[in-house]
Protein backbone atom coordinates (compact mmCIF):
# COMPACT_ATOMS: atom_id res chain seq x y z
CA UNK A 1 0.00 0.00 0.00
CA UNK A 2 1.28 3.63 -1.15
CA UNK A 3 1.92 5.73 1.95
CA UNK A 4 0.54 9.33 2.13
CA UNK A 5 0.56 12.24 4.11
CA UNK A 6 -0.90 10.83 7.33
CA UNK A 7 0.34 7.61 7.17
CA UNK A 8 2.30 7.09 10.43
CA UNK A 9 6.07 6.66 10.38
CA UNK A 10 8.14 4.38 12.73
CA UNK A 11 11.68 5.21 12.99
CA UNK A 12 13.71 2.96 15.18
CA UNK A 13 10.01 1.76 17.38
CA UNK A 14 9.60 5.49 17.38
CA UNK A 15 6.11 5.92 16.19
CA UNK A 16 5.72 9.58 14.41
CA UNK A 17 1.68 10.12 13.43
CA UNK A 18 2.29 11.52 10.28
CA UNK A 19 4.65 12.57 8.10
CA UNK A 20 4.22 16.73 8.55
CA UNK A 21 7.43 17.73 10.26
CA UNK A 22 7.74 21.55 11.52
CA UNK A 23 11.01 22.61 9.78
CA UNK A 24 13.45 24.15 12.50
CA UNK A 25 13.01 27.83 12.62
CA UNK A 26 14.46 30.68 15.25
CA UNK A 27 12.45 32.92 17.33
CA UNK A 28 15.69 34.87 18.27
CA UNK A 29 13.18 35.49 21.37
CA UNK A 30 15.44 34.02 24.39
CA UNK A 31 15.53 36.99 26.78
CA UNK A 32 18.81 35.78 28.80
CA UNK A 33 21.81 33.62 27.84
CA UNK A 34 20.06 31.01 25.51
CA UNK A 35 16.97 29.83 27.89
CA UNK A 36 13.73 28.48 26.52
CA UNK A 37 10.92 30.92 27.22
CA UNK A 38 7.36 30.88 27.04
CA UNK A 39 7.83 31.78 23.33
CA UNK A 40 9.08 28.94 22.30
CA UNK A 41 6.62 26.86 24.84
CA UNK A 42 3.66 28.30 23.07
CA UNK A 43 4.79 28.62 19.05
CA UNK A 44 6.19 24.57 19.65
CA UNK A 45 3.37 23.41 21.22
CA UNK A 46 0.57 25.14 18.95
CA UNK A 47 2.35 23.35 15.85
CA UNK A 48 2.14 20.21 17.93
CA UNK A 49 -1.65 21.22 18.76
CA UNK A 50 -1.61 21.69 15.21
CA UNK A 51 -1.68 18.00 14.33
CA UNK A 52 2.32 17.69 12.84
CA UNK A 53 4.20 14.67 13.76
CA UNK A 54 7.46 16.18 14.17
CA UNK A 55 7.67 19.42 16.18
CA UNK A 56 11.44 20.25 15.76
CA UNK A 57 13.29 23.37 17.89
CA UNK A 58 15.07 26.37 16.14
CA UNK A 59 18.96 25.55 15.95
CA UNK A 60 19.91 24.96 19.42
CA UNK A 61 23.55 25.98 20.29
CA UNK A 62 26.24 23.40 21.76
CA UNK A 63 28.38 26.35 23.06
CA UNK A 64 27.33 29.98 23.60
CA UNK A 65 29.97 31.21 20.71
CA UNK A 66 27.50 28.67 18.63
CA UNK A 67 24.04 30.99 18.26
CA UNK A 68 23.33 32.91 15.26
CA UNK A 69 22.20 35.61 17.63
CA UNK A 70 22.53 36.71 21.36
CA UNK A 71 18.93 35.76 21.36
CA UNK A 72 19.30 31.88 20.57
CA UNK A 73 18.51 28.76 22.17
CA UNK A 74 20.88 26.83 23.83
CA UNK A 75 21.94 23.68 25.43
CA UNK A 76 25.06 23.68 27.10
CA UNK A 77 24.32 23.92 30.66
CA UNK A 78 21.53 21.76 32.72
CA UNK A 79 19.81 24.91 33.24
CA UNK A 80 18.86 24.84 29.17
CA UNK A 81 17.54 21.75 29.77
CA UNK A 82 15.43 22.27 32.70
CA UNK A 83 14.05 25.23 30.71
CA UNK A 84 13.63 23.34 27.25
CA UNK A 85 11.48 19.88 29.94
CA UNK A 86 8.30 21.84 29.49
CA UNK A 87 8.56 22.41 25.58
CA UNK A 88 9.20 18.68 25.07
CA UNK A 89 6.73 17.63 27.59
CA UNK A 90 3.88 19.85 25.98
CA UNK A 91 4.45 18.67 22.53
CA UNK A 92 4.77 14.86 23.72
CA UNK A 93 1.45 15.32 25.65
CA UNK A 94 -0.38 16.81 22.34
CA UNK A 95 0.60 13.91 20.51
CA UNK A 96 3.54 14.99 18.41
CA UNK A 97 7.30 13.57 18.57
CA UNK A 98 9.51 16.28 19.97
CA UNK A 99 12.68 17.30 17.98
CA UNK A 100 15.61 19.11 18.89
CA UNK A 101 18.17 20.66 16.67
CA UNK A 102 22.03 20.48 17.80
CA UNK A 103 23.71 23.98 16.04
CA UNK A 104 26.87 25.68 16.34
CA UNK A 105 27.02 28.57 13.91
CA UNK A 106 30.86 28.89 13.35
CA UNK A 107 31.35 31.69 11.39
CA UNK A 108 28.17 32.80 10.78
CA UNK A 109 27.53 33.33 14.64
CA UNK A 110 27.28 36.81 16.80
CA UNK A 111 24.83 38.75 14.80
CA UNK A 112 21.94 40.75 15.51
CA UNK A 113 18.33 38.85 14.89
CA UNK A 114 16.76 39.90 11.59
CA UNK A 115 14.67 42.65 12.52
CA UNK A 116 17.62 44.41 13.69
CA UNK A 117 19.35 43.59 10.71
CA UNK A 118 20.98 40.69 11.24
CA UNK A 119 24.21 42.47 11.45
CA UNK A 120 27.37 41.23 12.57
CA UNK A 121 28.31 41.79 16.48
CA UNK A 122 31.43 42.85 17.38
CA UNK A 123 32.80 41.74 21.00
CA UNK A 124 32.17 45.43 22.83
CA UNK A 125 28.59 45.29 21.57
CA UNK A 126 27.64 41.89 23.10
CA UNK A 127 29.05 39.38 20.26
CA UNK A 128 32.02 37.64 20.19
CA UNK A 129 34.99 36.41 18.27
CA UNK A 130 33.66 33.25 15.88
CA UNK A 131 35.24 29.78 15.44
CA UNK A 132 35.37 28.36 11.62
CA UNK A 133 37.62 25.87 9.71
CA UNK A 134 40.00 28.63 8.62
CA UNK A 135 40.49 32.03 10.20
CA UNK A 136 38.42 33.53 7.66
CA UNK A 137 35.26 35.69 8.46
CA UNK A 138 31.55 35.55 6.90
CA UNK A 139 32.05 38.35 3.69
CA UNK A 140 29.31 40.63 4.61
CA UNK A 141 28.31 43.14 2.12
CA UNK A 142 28.11 46.47 4.52
CA UNK A 143 29.32 45.30 8.16
CA UNK A 144 32.34 44.31 9.38
CA UNK A 145 32.42 40.83 10.78
CA UNK A 146 33.89 39.89 14.55
CA UNK A 147 37.50 38.46 14.10
CA UNK A 148 37.20 34.20 12.70
CA UNK A 149 39.16 32.31 14.53
CA UNK A 150 41.01 28.92 13.13
CA UNK A 151 40.13 26.01 15.16
CA UNK A 152 42.97 24.06 16.20
CA UNK A 153 42.54 20.24 17.28
CA UNK A 154 41.74 20.76 21.16
CA UNK A 155 39.12 23.02 19.88
CA UNK A 156 37.42 20.17 17.10
CA UNK A 157 37.61 18.00 20.19
CA UNK A 158 35.63 20.12 22.55
CA UNK A 159 33.11 20.60 19.55
CA UNK A 160 32.42 16.97 19.82
CA UNK A 161 32.29 16.89 23.50
CA UNK A 162 29.68 19.79 22.88
CA UNK A 163 27.38 18.12 20.77
CA UNK A 164 27.34 15.24 22.25
CA UNK A 165 26.96 16.76 25.59
CA UNK A 166 23.79 18.71 24.47
CA UNK A 167 22.22 15.13 22.94
CA UNK A 168 22.56 14.18 26.47
CA UNK A 169 20.85 17.02 27.94
CA UNK A 170 17.99 17.00 25.22
CA UNK A 171 17.33 13.52 25.92
CA UNK A 172 16.94 14.23 30.06
CA UNK A 173 14.63 17.18 28.68
CA UNK A 174 12.70 14.92 26.80
CA UNK A 175 13.27 14.79 23.18
CA UNK A 176 13.04 11.82 20.89
CA UNK A 177 14.38 13.00 17.93
CA UNK A 178 18.47 14.88 17.45
CA UNK A 179 19.06 16.67 14.09
CA UNK A 180 22.92 17.67 13.56
CA UNK A 181 22.40 20.75 12.22
CA UNK A 182 25.35 20.50 9.09
CA UNK A 183 23.45 23.00 6.87
CA UNK A 184 22.91 27.12 6.04
CA UNK A 185 26.84 27.46 5.85
CA UNK A 186 27.34 27.22 10.04
CA UNK A 187 30.17 25.41 11.59
CA UNK A 188 30.10 21.63 10.06
CA UNK A 189 28.72 22.94 6.16
CA UNK A 190 31.68 25.14 6.86
CA UNK A 191 33.92 22.06 7.19
CA UNK A 192 32.35 20.34 4.63
CA UNK A 193 32.63 23.00 1.86
CA UNK A 194 35.78 23.91 0.02
CA UNK A 195 34.96 27.55 -0.21
CA UNK A 196 35.56 27.80 3.64
CA UNK A 197 37.59 25.13 4.42
CA UNK A 198 41.10 25.66 3.41
CA UNK A 199 42.91 23.02 6.07
CA UNK A 200 45.63 20.99 5.15
CA UNK A 201 44.80 18.69 8.36
CA UNK A 202 42.89 15.81 8.91
CA UNK A 203 40.06 17.95 8.96
CA UNK A 204 40.69 19.71 5.70
CA UNK A 205 41.48 18.78 2.09
CA UNK A 206 40.10 15.98 0.38
CA UNK A 207 36.48 15.06 0.29
CA UNK A 208 37.33 12.44 3.57
CA UNK A 209 38.91 14.99 5.66
CA UNK A 210 36.50 18.11 5.03
CA UNK A 211 33.30 14.95 5.78
CA UNK A 212 35.08 13.88 8.59
CA UNK A 213 33.91 16.16 11.73
CA UNK A 214 30.37 15.58 10.68
CA UNK A 215 30.92 12.13 10.65
CA UNK A 216 32.28 12.41 13.99
CA UNK A 217 29.50 14.02 15.14
CA UNK A 218 26.89 11.95 13.83
CA UNK A 219 28.41 8.96 15.24
CA UNK A 220 29.43 10.38 18.35
CA UNK A 221 25.81 11.41 19.23
CA UNK A 222 24.51 8.52 17.23
CA UNK A 223 26.28 6.36 20.47
CA UNK A 224 24.53 8.08 23.34
CA UNK A 225 21.32 8.55 21.49
CA UNK A 226 19.35 5.57 22.63
CA UNK A 227 18.31 3.02 20.10
CA UNK A 228 15.05 3.21 19.98
CA UNK A 229 15.19 6.70 19.25
CA UNK A 230 16.19 8.53 15.71
CA UNK A 231 18.90 10.92 14.79
CA UNK A 232 18.39 13.28 11.85
CA UNK A 233 21.11 15.31 9.90
CA UNK A 234 20.29 18.15 8.07
CA UNK A 235 22.72 19.32 5.16
CA UNK A 236 22.93 21.88 2.46
CA UNK A 237 22.68 19.70 -0.53
CA UNK A 238 24.96 22.37 -2.96
CA UNK A 239 26.32 25.64 -2.12
CA UNK A 240 24.82 27.21 -5.29
CA UNK A 241 28.35 28.25 -6.36
CA UNK A 242 28.48 26.42 -9.93
CA UNK A 243 31.79 28.77 -11.14
CA UNK A 244 33.86 28.11 -8.37
CA UNK A 245 34.90 24.52 -6.35
CA UNK A 246 32.22 23.98 -4.08
CA UNK A 247 30.18 21.81 -1.91
CA UNK A 248 27.82 20.26 -4.48
CA UNK A 249 24.65 17.42 -4.98
CA UNK A 250 27.09 14.60 -6.10
CA UNK A 251 28.89 15.57 -2.81
CA UNK A 252 26.11 15.16 -1.00
CA UNK A 253 25.26 12.28 -2.65
CA UNK A 254 28.47 10.59 -1.77
CA UNK A 255 28.11 12.13 1.85
CA UNK A 256 24.45 10.24 2.68
CA UNK A 257 25.34 6.79 3.20
CA UNK A 258 28.37 7.42 4.78
CA UNK A 259 26.10 9.65 7.42
CA UNK A 260 23.74 6.45 7.62
CA UNK A 261 26.98 4.25 8.57
CA UNK A 262 27.59 6.91 10.79
CA UNK A 263 24.01 6.64 12.28
CA UNK A 264 22.01 8.72 10.97
CA UNK A 265 18.43 7.96 10.42
CA UNK A 266 17.13 10.54 7.94
CA UNK A 267 18.90 13.33 5.88
CA UNK A 268 17.00 16.09 5.45
CA UNK A 269 17.94 17.94 2.73
CA UNK A 270 18.03 21.62 2.05
CA UNK A 271 20.52 24.07 0.28
CA UNK A 272 22.94 27.15 0.62
CA UNK A 273 23.94 29.27 2.69
CA UNK A 274 27.60 29.47 2.93
CA UNK A 275 28.54 32.42 0.48
CA UNK A 276 27.34 35.43 -0.11
CA UNK A 277 27.79 34.90 -3.93
CA UNK A 278 25.40 31.59 -4.07
CA UNK A 279 22.83 32.32 -6.71
CA UNK A 280 19.19 30.34 -6.21
CA UNK A 281 17.80 29.88 -9.46
CA UNK A 282 14.24 29.76 -8.26
CA UNK A 283 13.39 29.27 -4.94
CA UNK A 284 9.67 28.08 -5.53
CA UNK A 285 7.21 25.30 -4.73
CA UNK A 286 9.06 21.80 -3.86
CA UNK A 287 12.31 23.94 -5.24
CA UNK A 288 14.93 21.05 -3.08
CA UNK A 289 12.80 17.87 -3.45
CA UNK A 290 15.19 16.84 -6.69
CA UNK A 291 18.13 17.03 -4.17
CA UNK A 292 16.45 14.86 -1.60
CA UNK A 293 15.41 12.60 -4.48
CA UNK A 294 19.08 12.33 -5.17
CA UNK A 295 19.98 11.88 -1.51
CA UNK A 296 17.50 8.85 -1.49
CA UNK A 297 18.57 7.45 -4.78
CA UNK A 298 22.03 6.88 -2.87
CA UNK A 299 21.37 6.07 0.44
CA UNK A 300 19.57 3.04 2.99
CA UNK A 301 18.35 6.29 5.27
CA UNK A 302 15.11 8.41 4.77
CA UNK A 303 15.13 11.52 3.12
CA UNK A 304 13.38 14.73 4.51
CA UNK A 305 11.97 17.72 1.43
CA UNK A 306 11.90 20.85 2.66
CA UNK A 307 11.51 23.96 0.71
CA UNK A 308 8.34 25.63 -1.23
CA UNK A 309 6.08 22.74 0.63
CA UNK A 310 2.90 25.05 1.35
CA UNK A 311 -0.44 22.89 -0.27
CA UNK A 312 -1.64 19.72 1.17
CA UNK A 313 -2.09 18.36 -1.67
CA UNK A 314 1.68 19.11 -2.89
CA UNK A 315 2.93 17.77 0.34
CA UNK A 316 0.81 14.84 0.16
CA UNK A 317 1.84 13.72 -3.89
CA UNK A 318 5.58 13.98 -2.29
CA UNK A 319 4.74 10.97 -0.09
CA UNK A 320 2.56 9.06 -2.43
CA UNK A 321 5.33 9.24 -5.33
CA UNK A 322 7.91 8.21 -3.23
CA UNK A 323 10.02 11.20 -3.05
CA UNK A 324 10.60 11.83 0.16
CA UNK A 325 9.46 10.01 3.96
CA UNK A 326 9.03 13.49 5.58
CA UNK A 327 7.43 16.51 4.06
CA UNK A 328 8.95 19.52 5.91
CA UNK A 329 7.40 22.68 6.21
CA UNK A 330 8.71 25.89 7.81
CA UNK A 331 7.00 29.10 6.93
CA UNK A 332 3.38 27.65 5.91
CA UNK A 333 3.75 26.83 9.85
CA UNK A 334 4.27 30.28 11.15
CA UNK A 335 1.23 31.12 8.68
CA UNK A 336 -0.85 28.16 10.09
CA UNK A 337 -0.23 26.39 13.47
CA UNK A 338 -2.68 23.87 12.15
CA UNK A 339 -1.77 23.36 8.72
CA UNK A 340 -1.40 19.25 9.47
CA UNK A 341 -5.24 19.64 10.72
CA UNK A 342 -6.42 21.79 7.57
CA UNK A 343 -3.92 19.10 5.69
CA UNK A 344 -5.99 16.34 6.78
CA UNK A 345 -9.58 18.19 6.35
CA UNK A 346 -8.58 19.32 2.69
CA UNK A 347 -7.02 15.76 1.95
CA UNK A 348 -10.07 13.90 3.71
CA UNK A 349 -7.99 12.18 5.90
CA UNK A 350 -10.06 14.20 9.19
CA UNK A 351 -10.58 10.75 10.61
CA UNK A 352 -6.70 10.09 11.03
CA UNK A 353 -6.18 13.41 13.38
CA UNK A 354 -7.60 14.41 16.03
CA UNK A 355 -8.47 18.24 16.73
CA UNK A 356 -8.44 19.04 20.12
CA UNK A 357 -11.34 17.89 22.30
CA UNK A 358 -11.11 21.84 23.38
CA UNK A 359 -11.99 23.24 19.57
CA UNK A 360 -14.25 20.10 18.66
CA UNK A 361 -17.39 22.50 18.53
CA UNK A 362 -15.45 24.94 15.91
CA UNK A 363 -15.28 21.69 13.45
CA UNK A 364 -18.46 20.09 13.68
CA UNK A 365 -17.32 16.72 15.82
C1 LIG B 1 12.25 32.43 10.53
C2 LIG B 1 13.09 31.30 10.01
C3 LIG B 1 14.05 30.74 10.83
C4 LIG B 1 14.80 29.64 10.39
N1 LIG B 1 15.69 29.02 11.26
C5 LIG B 1 16.26 27.85 10.90
C6 LIG B 1 16.98 27.07 11.85
O1 LIG B 1 17.06 27.40 13.04
N2 LIG B 1 17.56 25.91 11.42
C7 LIG B 1 17.45 25.49 10.11
O2 LIG B 1 17.99 24.43 9.76
N3 LIG B 1 16.74 26.19 9.22
C8 LIG B 1 16.13 27.34 9.57
N4 LIG B 1 15.32 28.01 8.68
C9 LIG B 1 15.05 27.37 7.37
C10 LIG B 1 13.75 26.55 7.46
O3 LIG B 1 13.87 25.48 8.38
C11 LIG B 1 13.38 25.97 6.08
O4 LIG B 1 14.39 25.09 5.69
C12 LIG B 1 13.21 27.07 5.02
O5 LIG B 1 12.41 28.13 5.52
C13 LIG B 1 12.57 26.52 3.75
O6 LIG B 1 11.34 25.90 4.03
P1 LIG B 1 9.92 26.65 3.78
O7 LIG B 1 9.91 27.06 2.33
O8 LIG B 1 8.88 25.63 4.12
O9 LIG B 1 9.89 27.84 4.70
C14 LIG B 1 14.60 29.13 9.08
C15 LIG B 1 13.65 29.73 8.26
C16 LIG B 1 12.88 30.77 8.71
C17 LIG B 1 11.81 31.34 7.80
Amino acid sequence: MTDDLFAPLSIRGTEIRNRVMVSPMCQYSCERDGLATDWHETHLGSRATGGAGIVMTEATAVEPRGRISPNDLGIWSDDHADALAPVADFVSERGATPAIQLAHAGRKASKTPPWDGSEPLQPDEGGWETVAPSAEPYPYADDEPPRTARMDEDDIEAVVDAFVAGAERALDAGFEIAEVHAAHGYLLHEFLSPVTNHRDDEYGGDFESRTRLVREITAAVREVWPGDKPVFVRVSATDWLPDRESWTVEDTAELAPLLAEAGADLVDVSSGGIHPDQRVPDAGANYQVPYAERVGEATEALVGAVGGITEPKQADALIRNDRADLAIVGREHLRDPYFALHAAEELGADERVEWPIQYRRAVGK
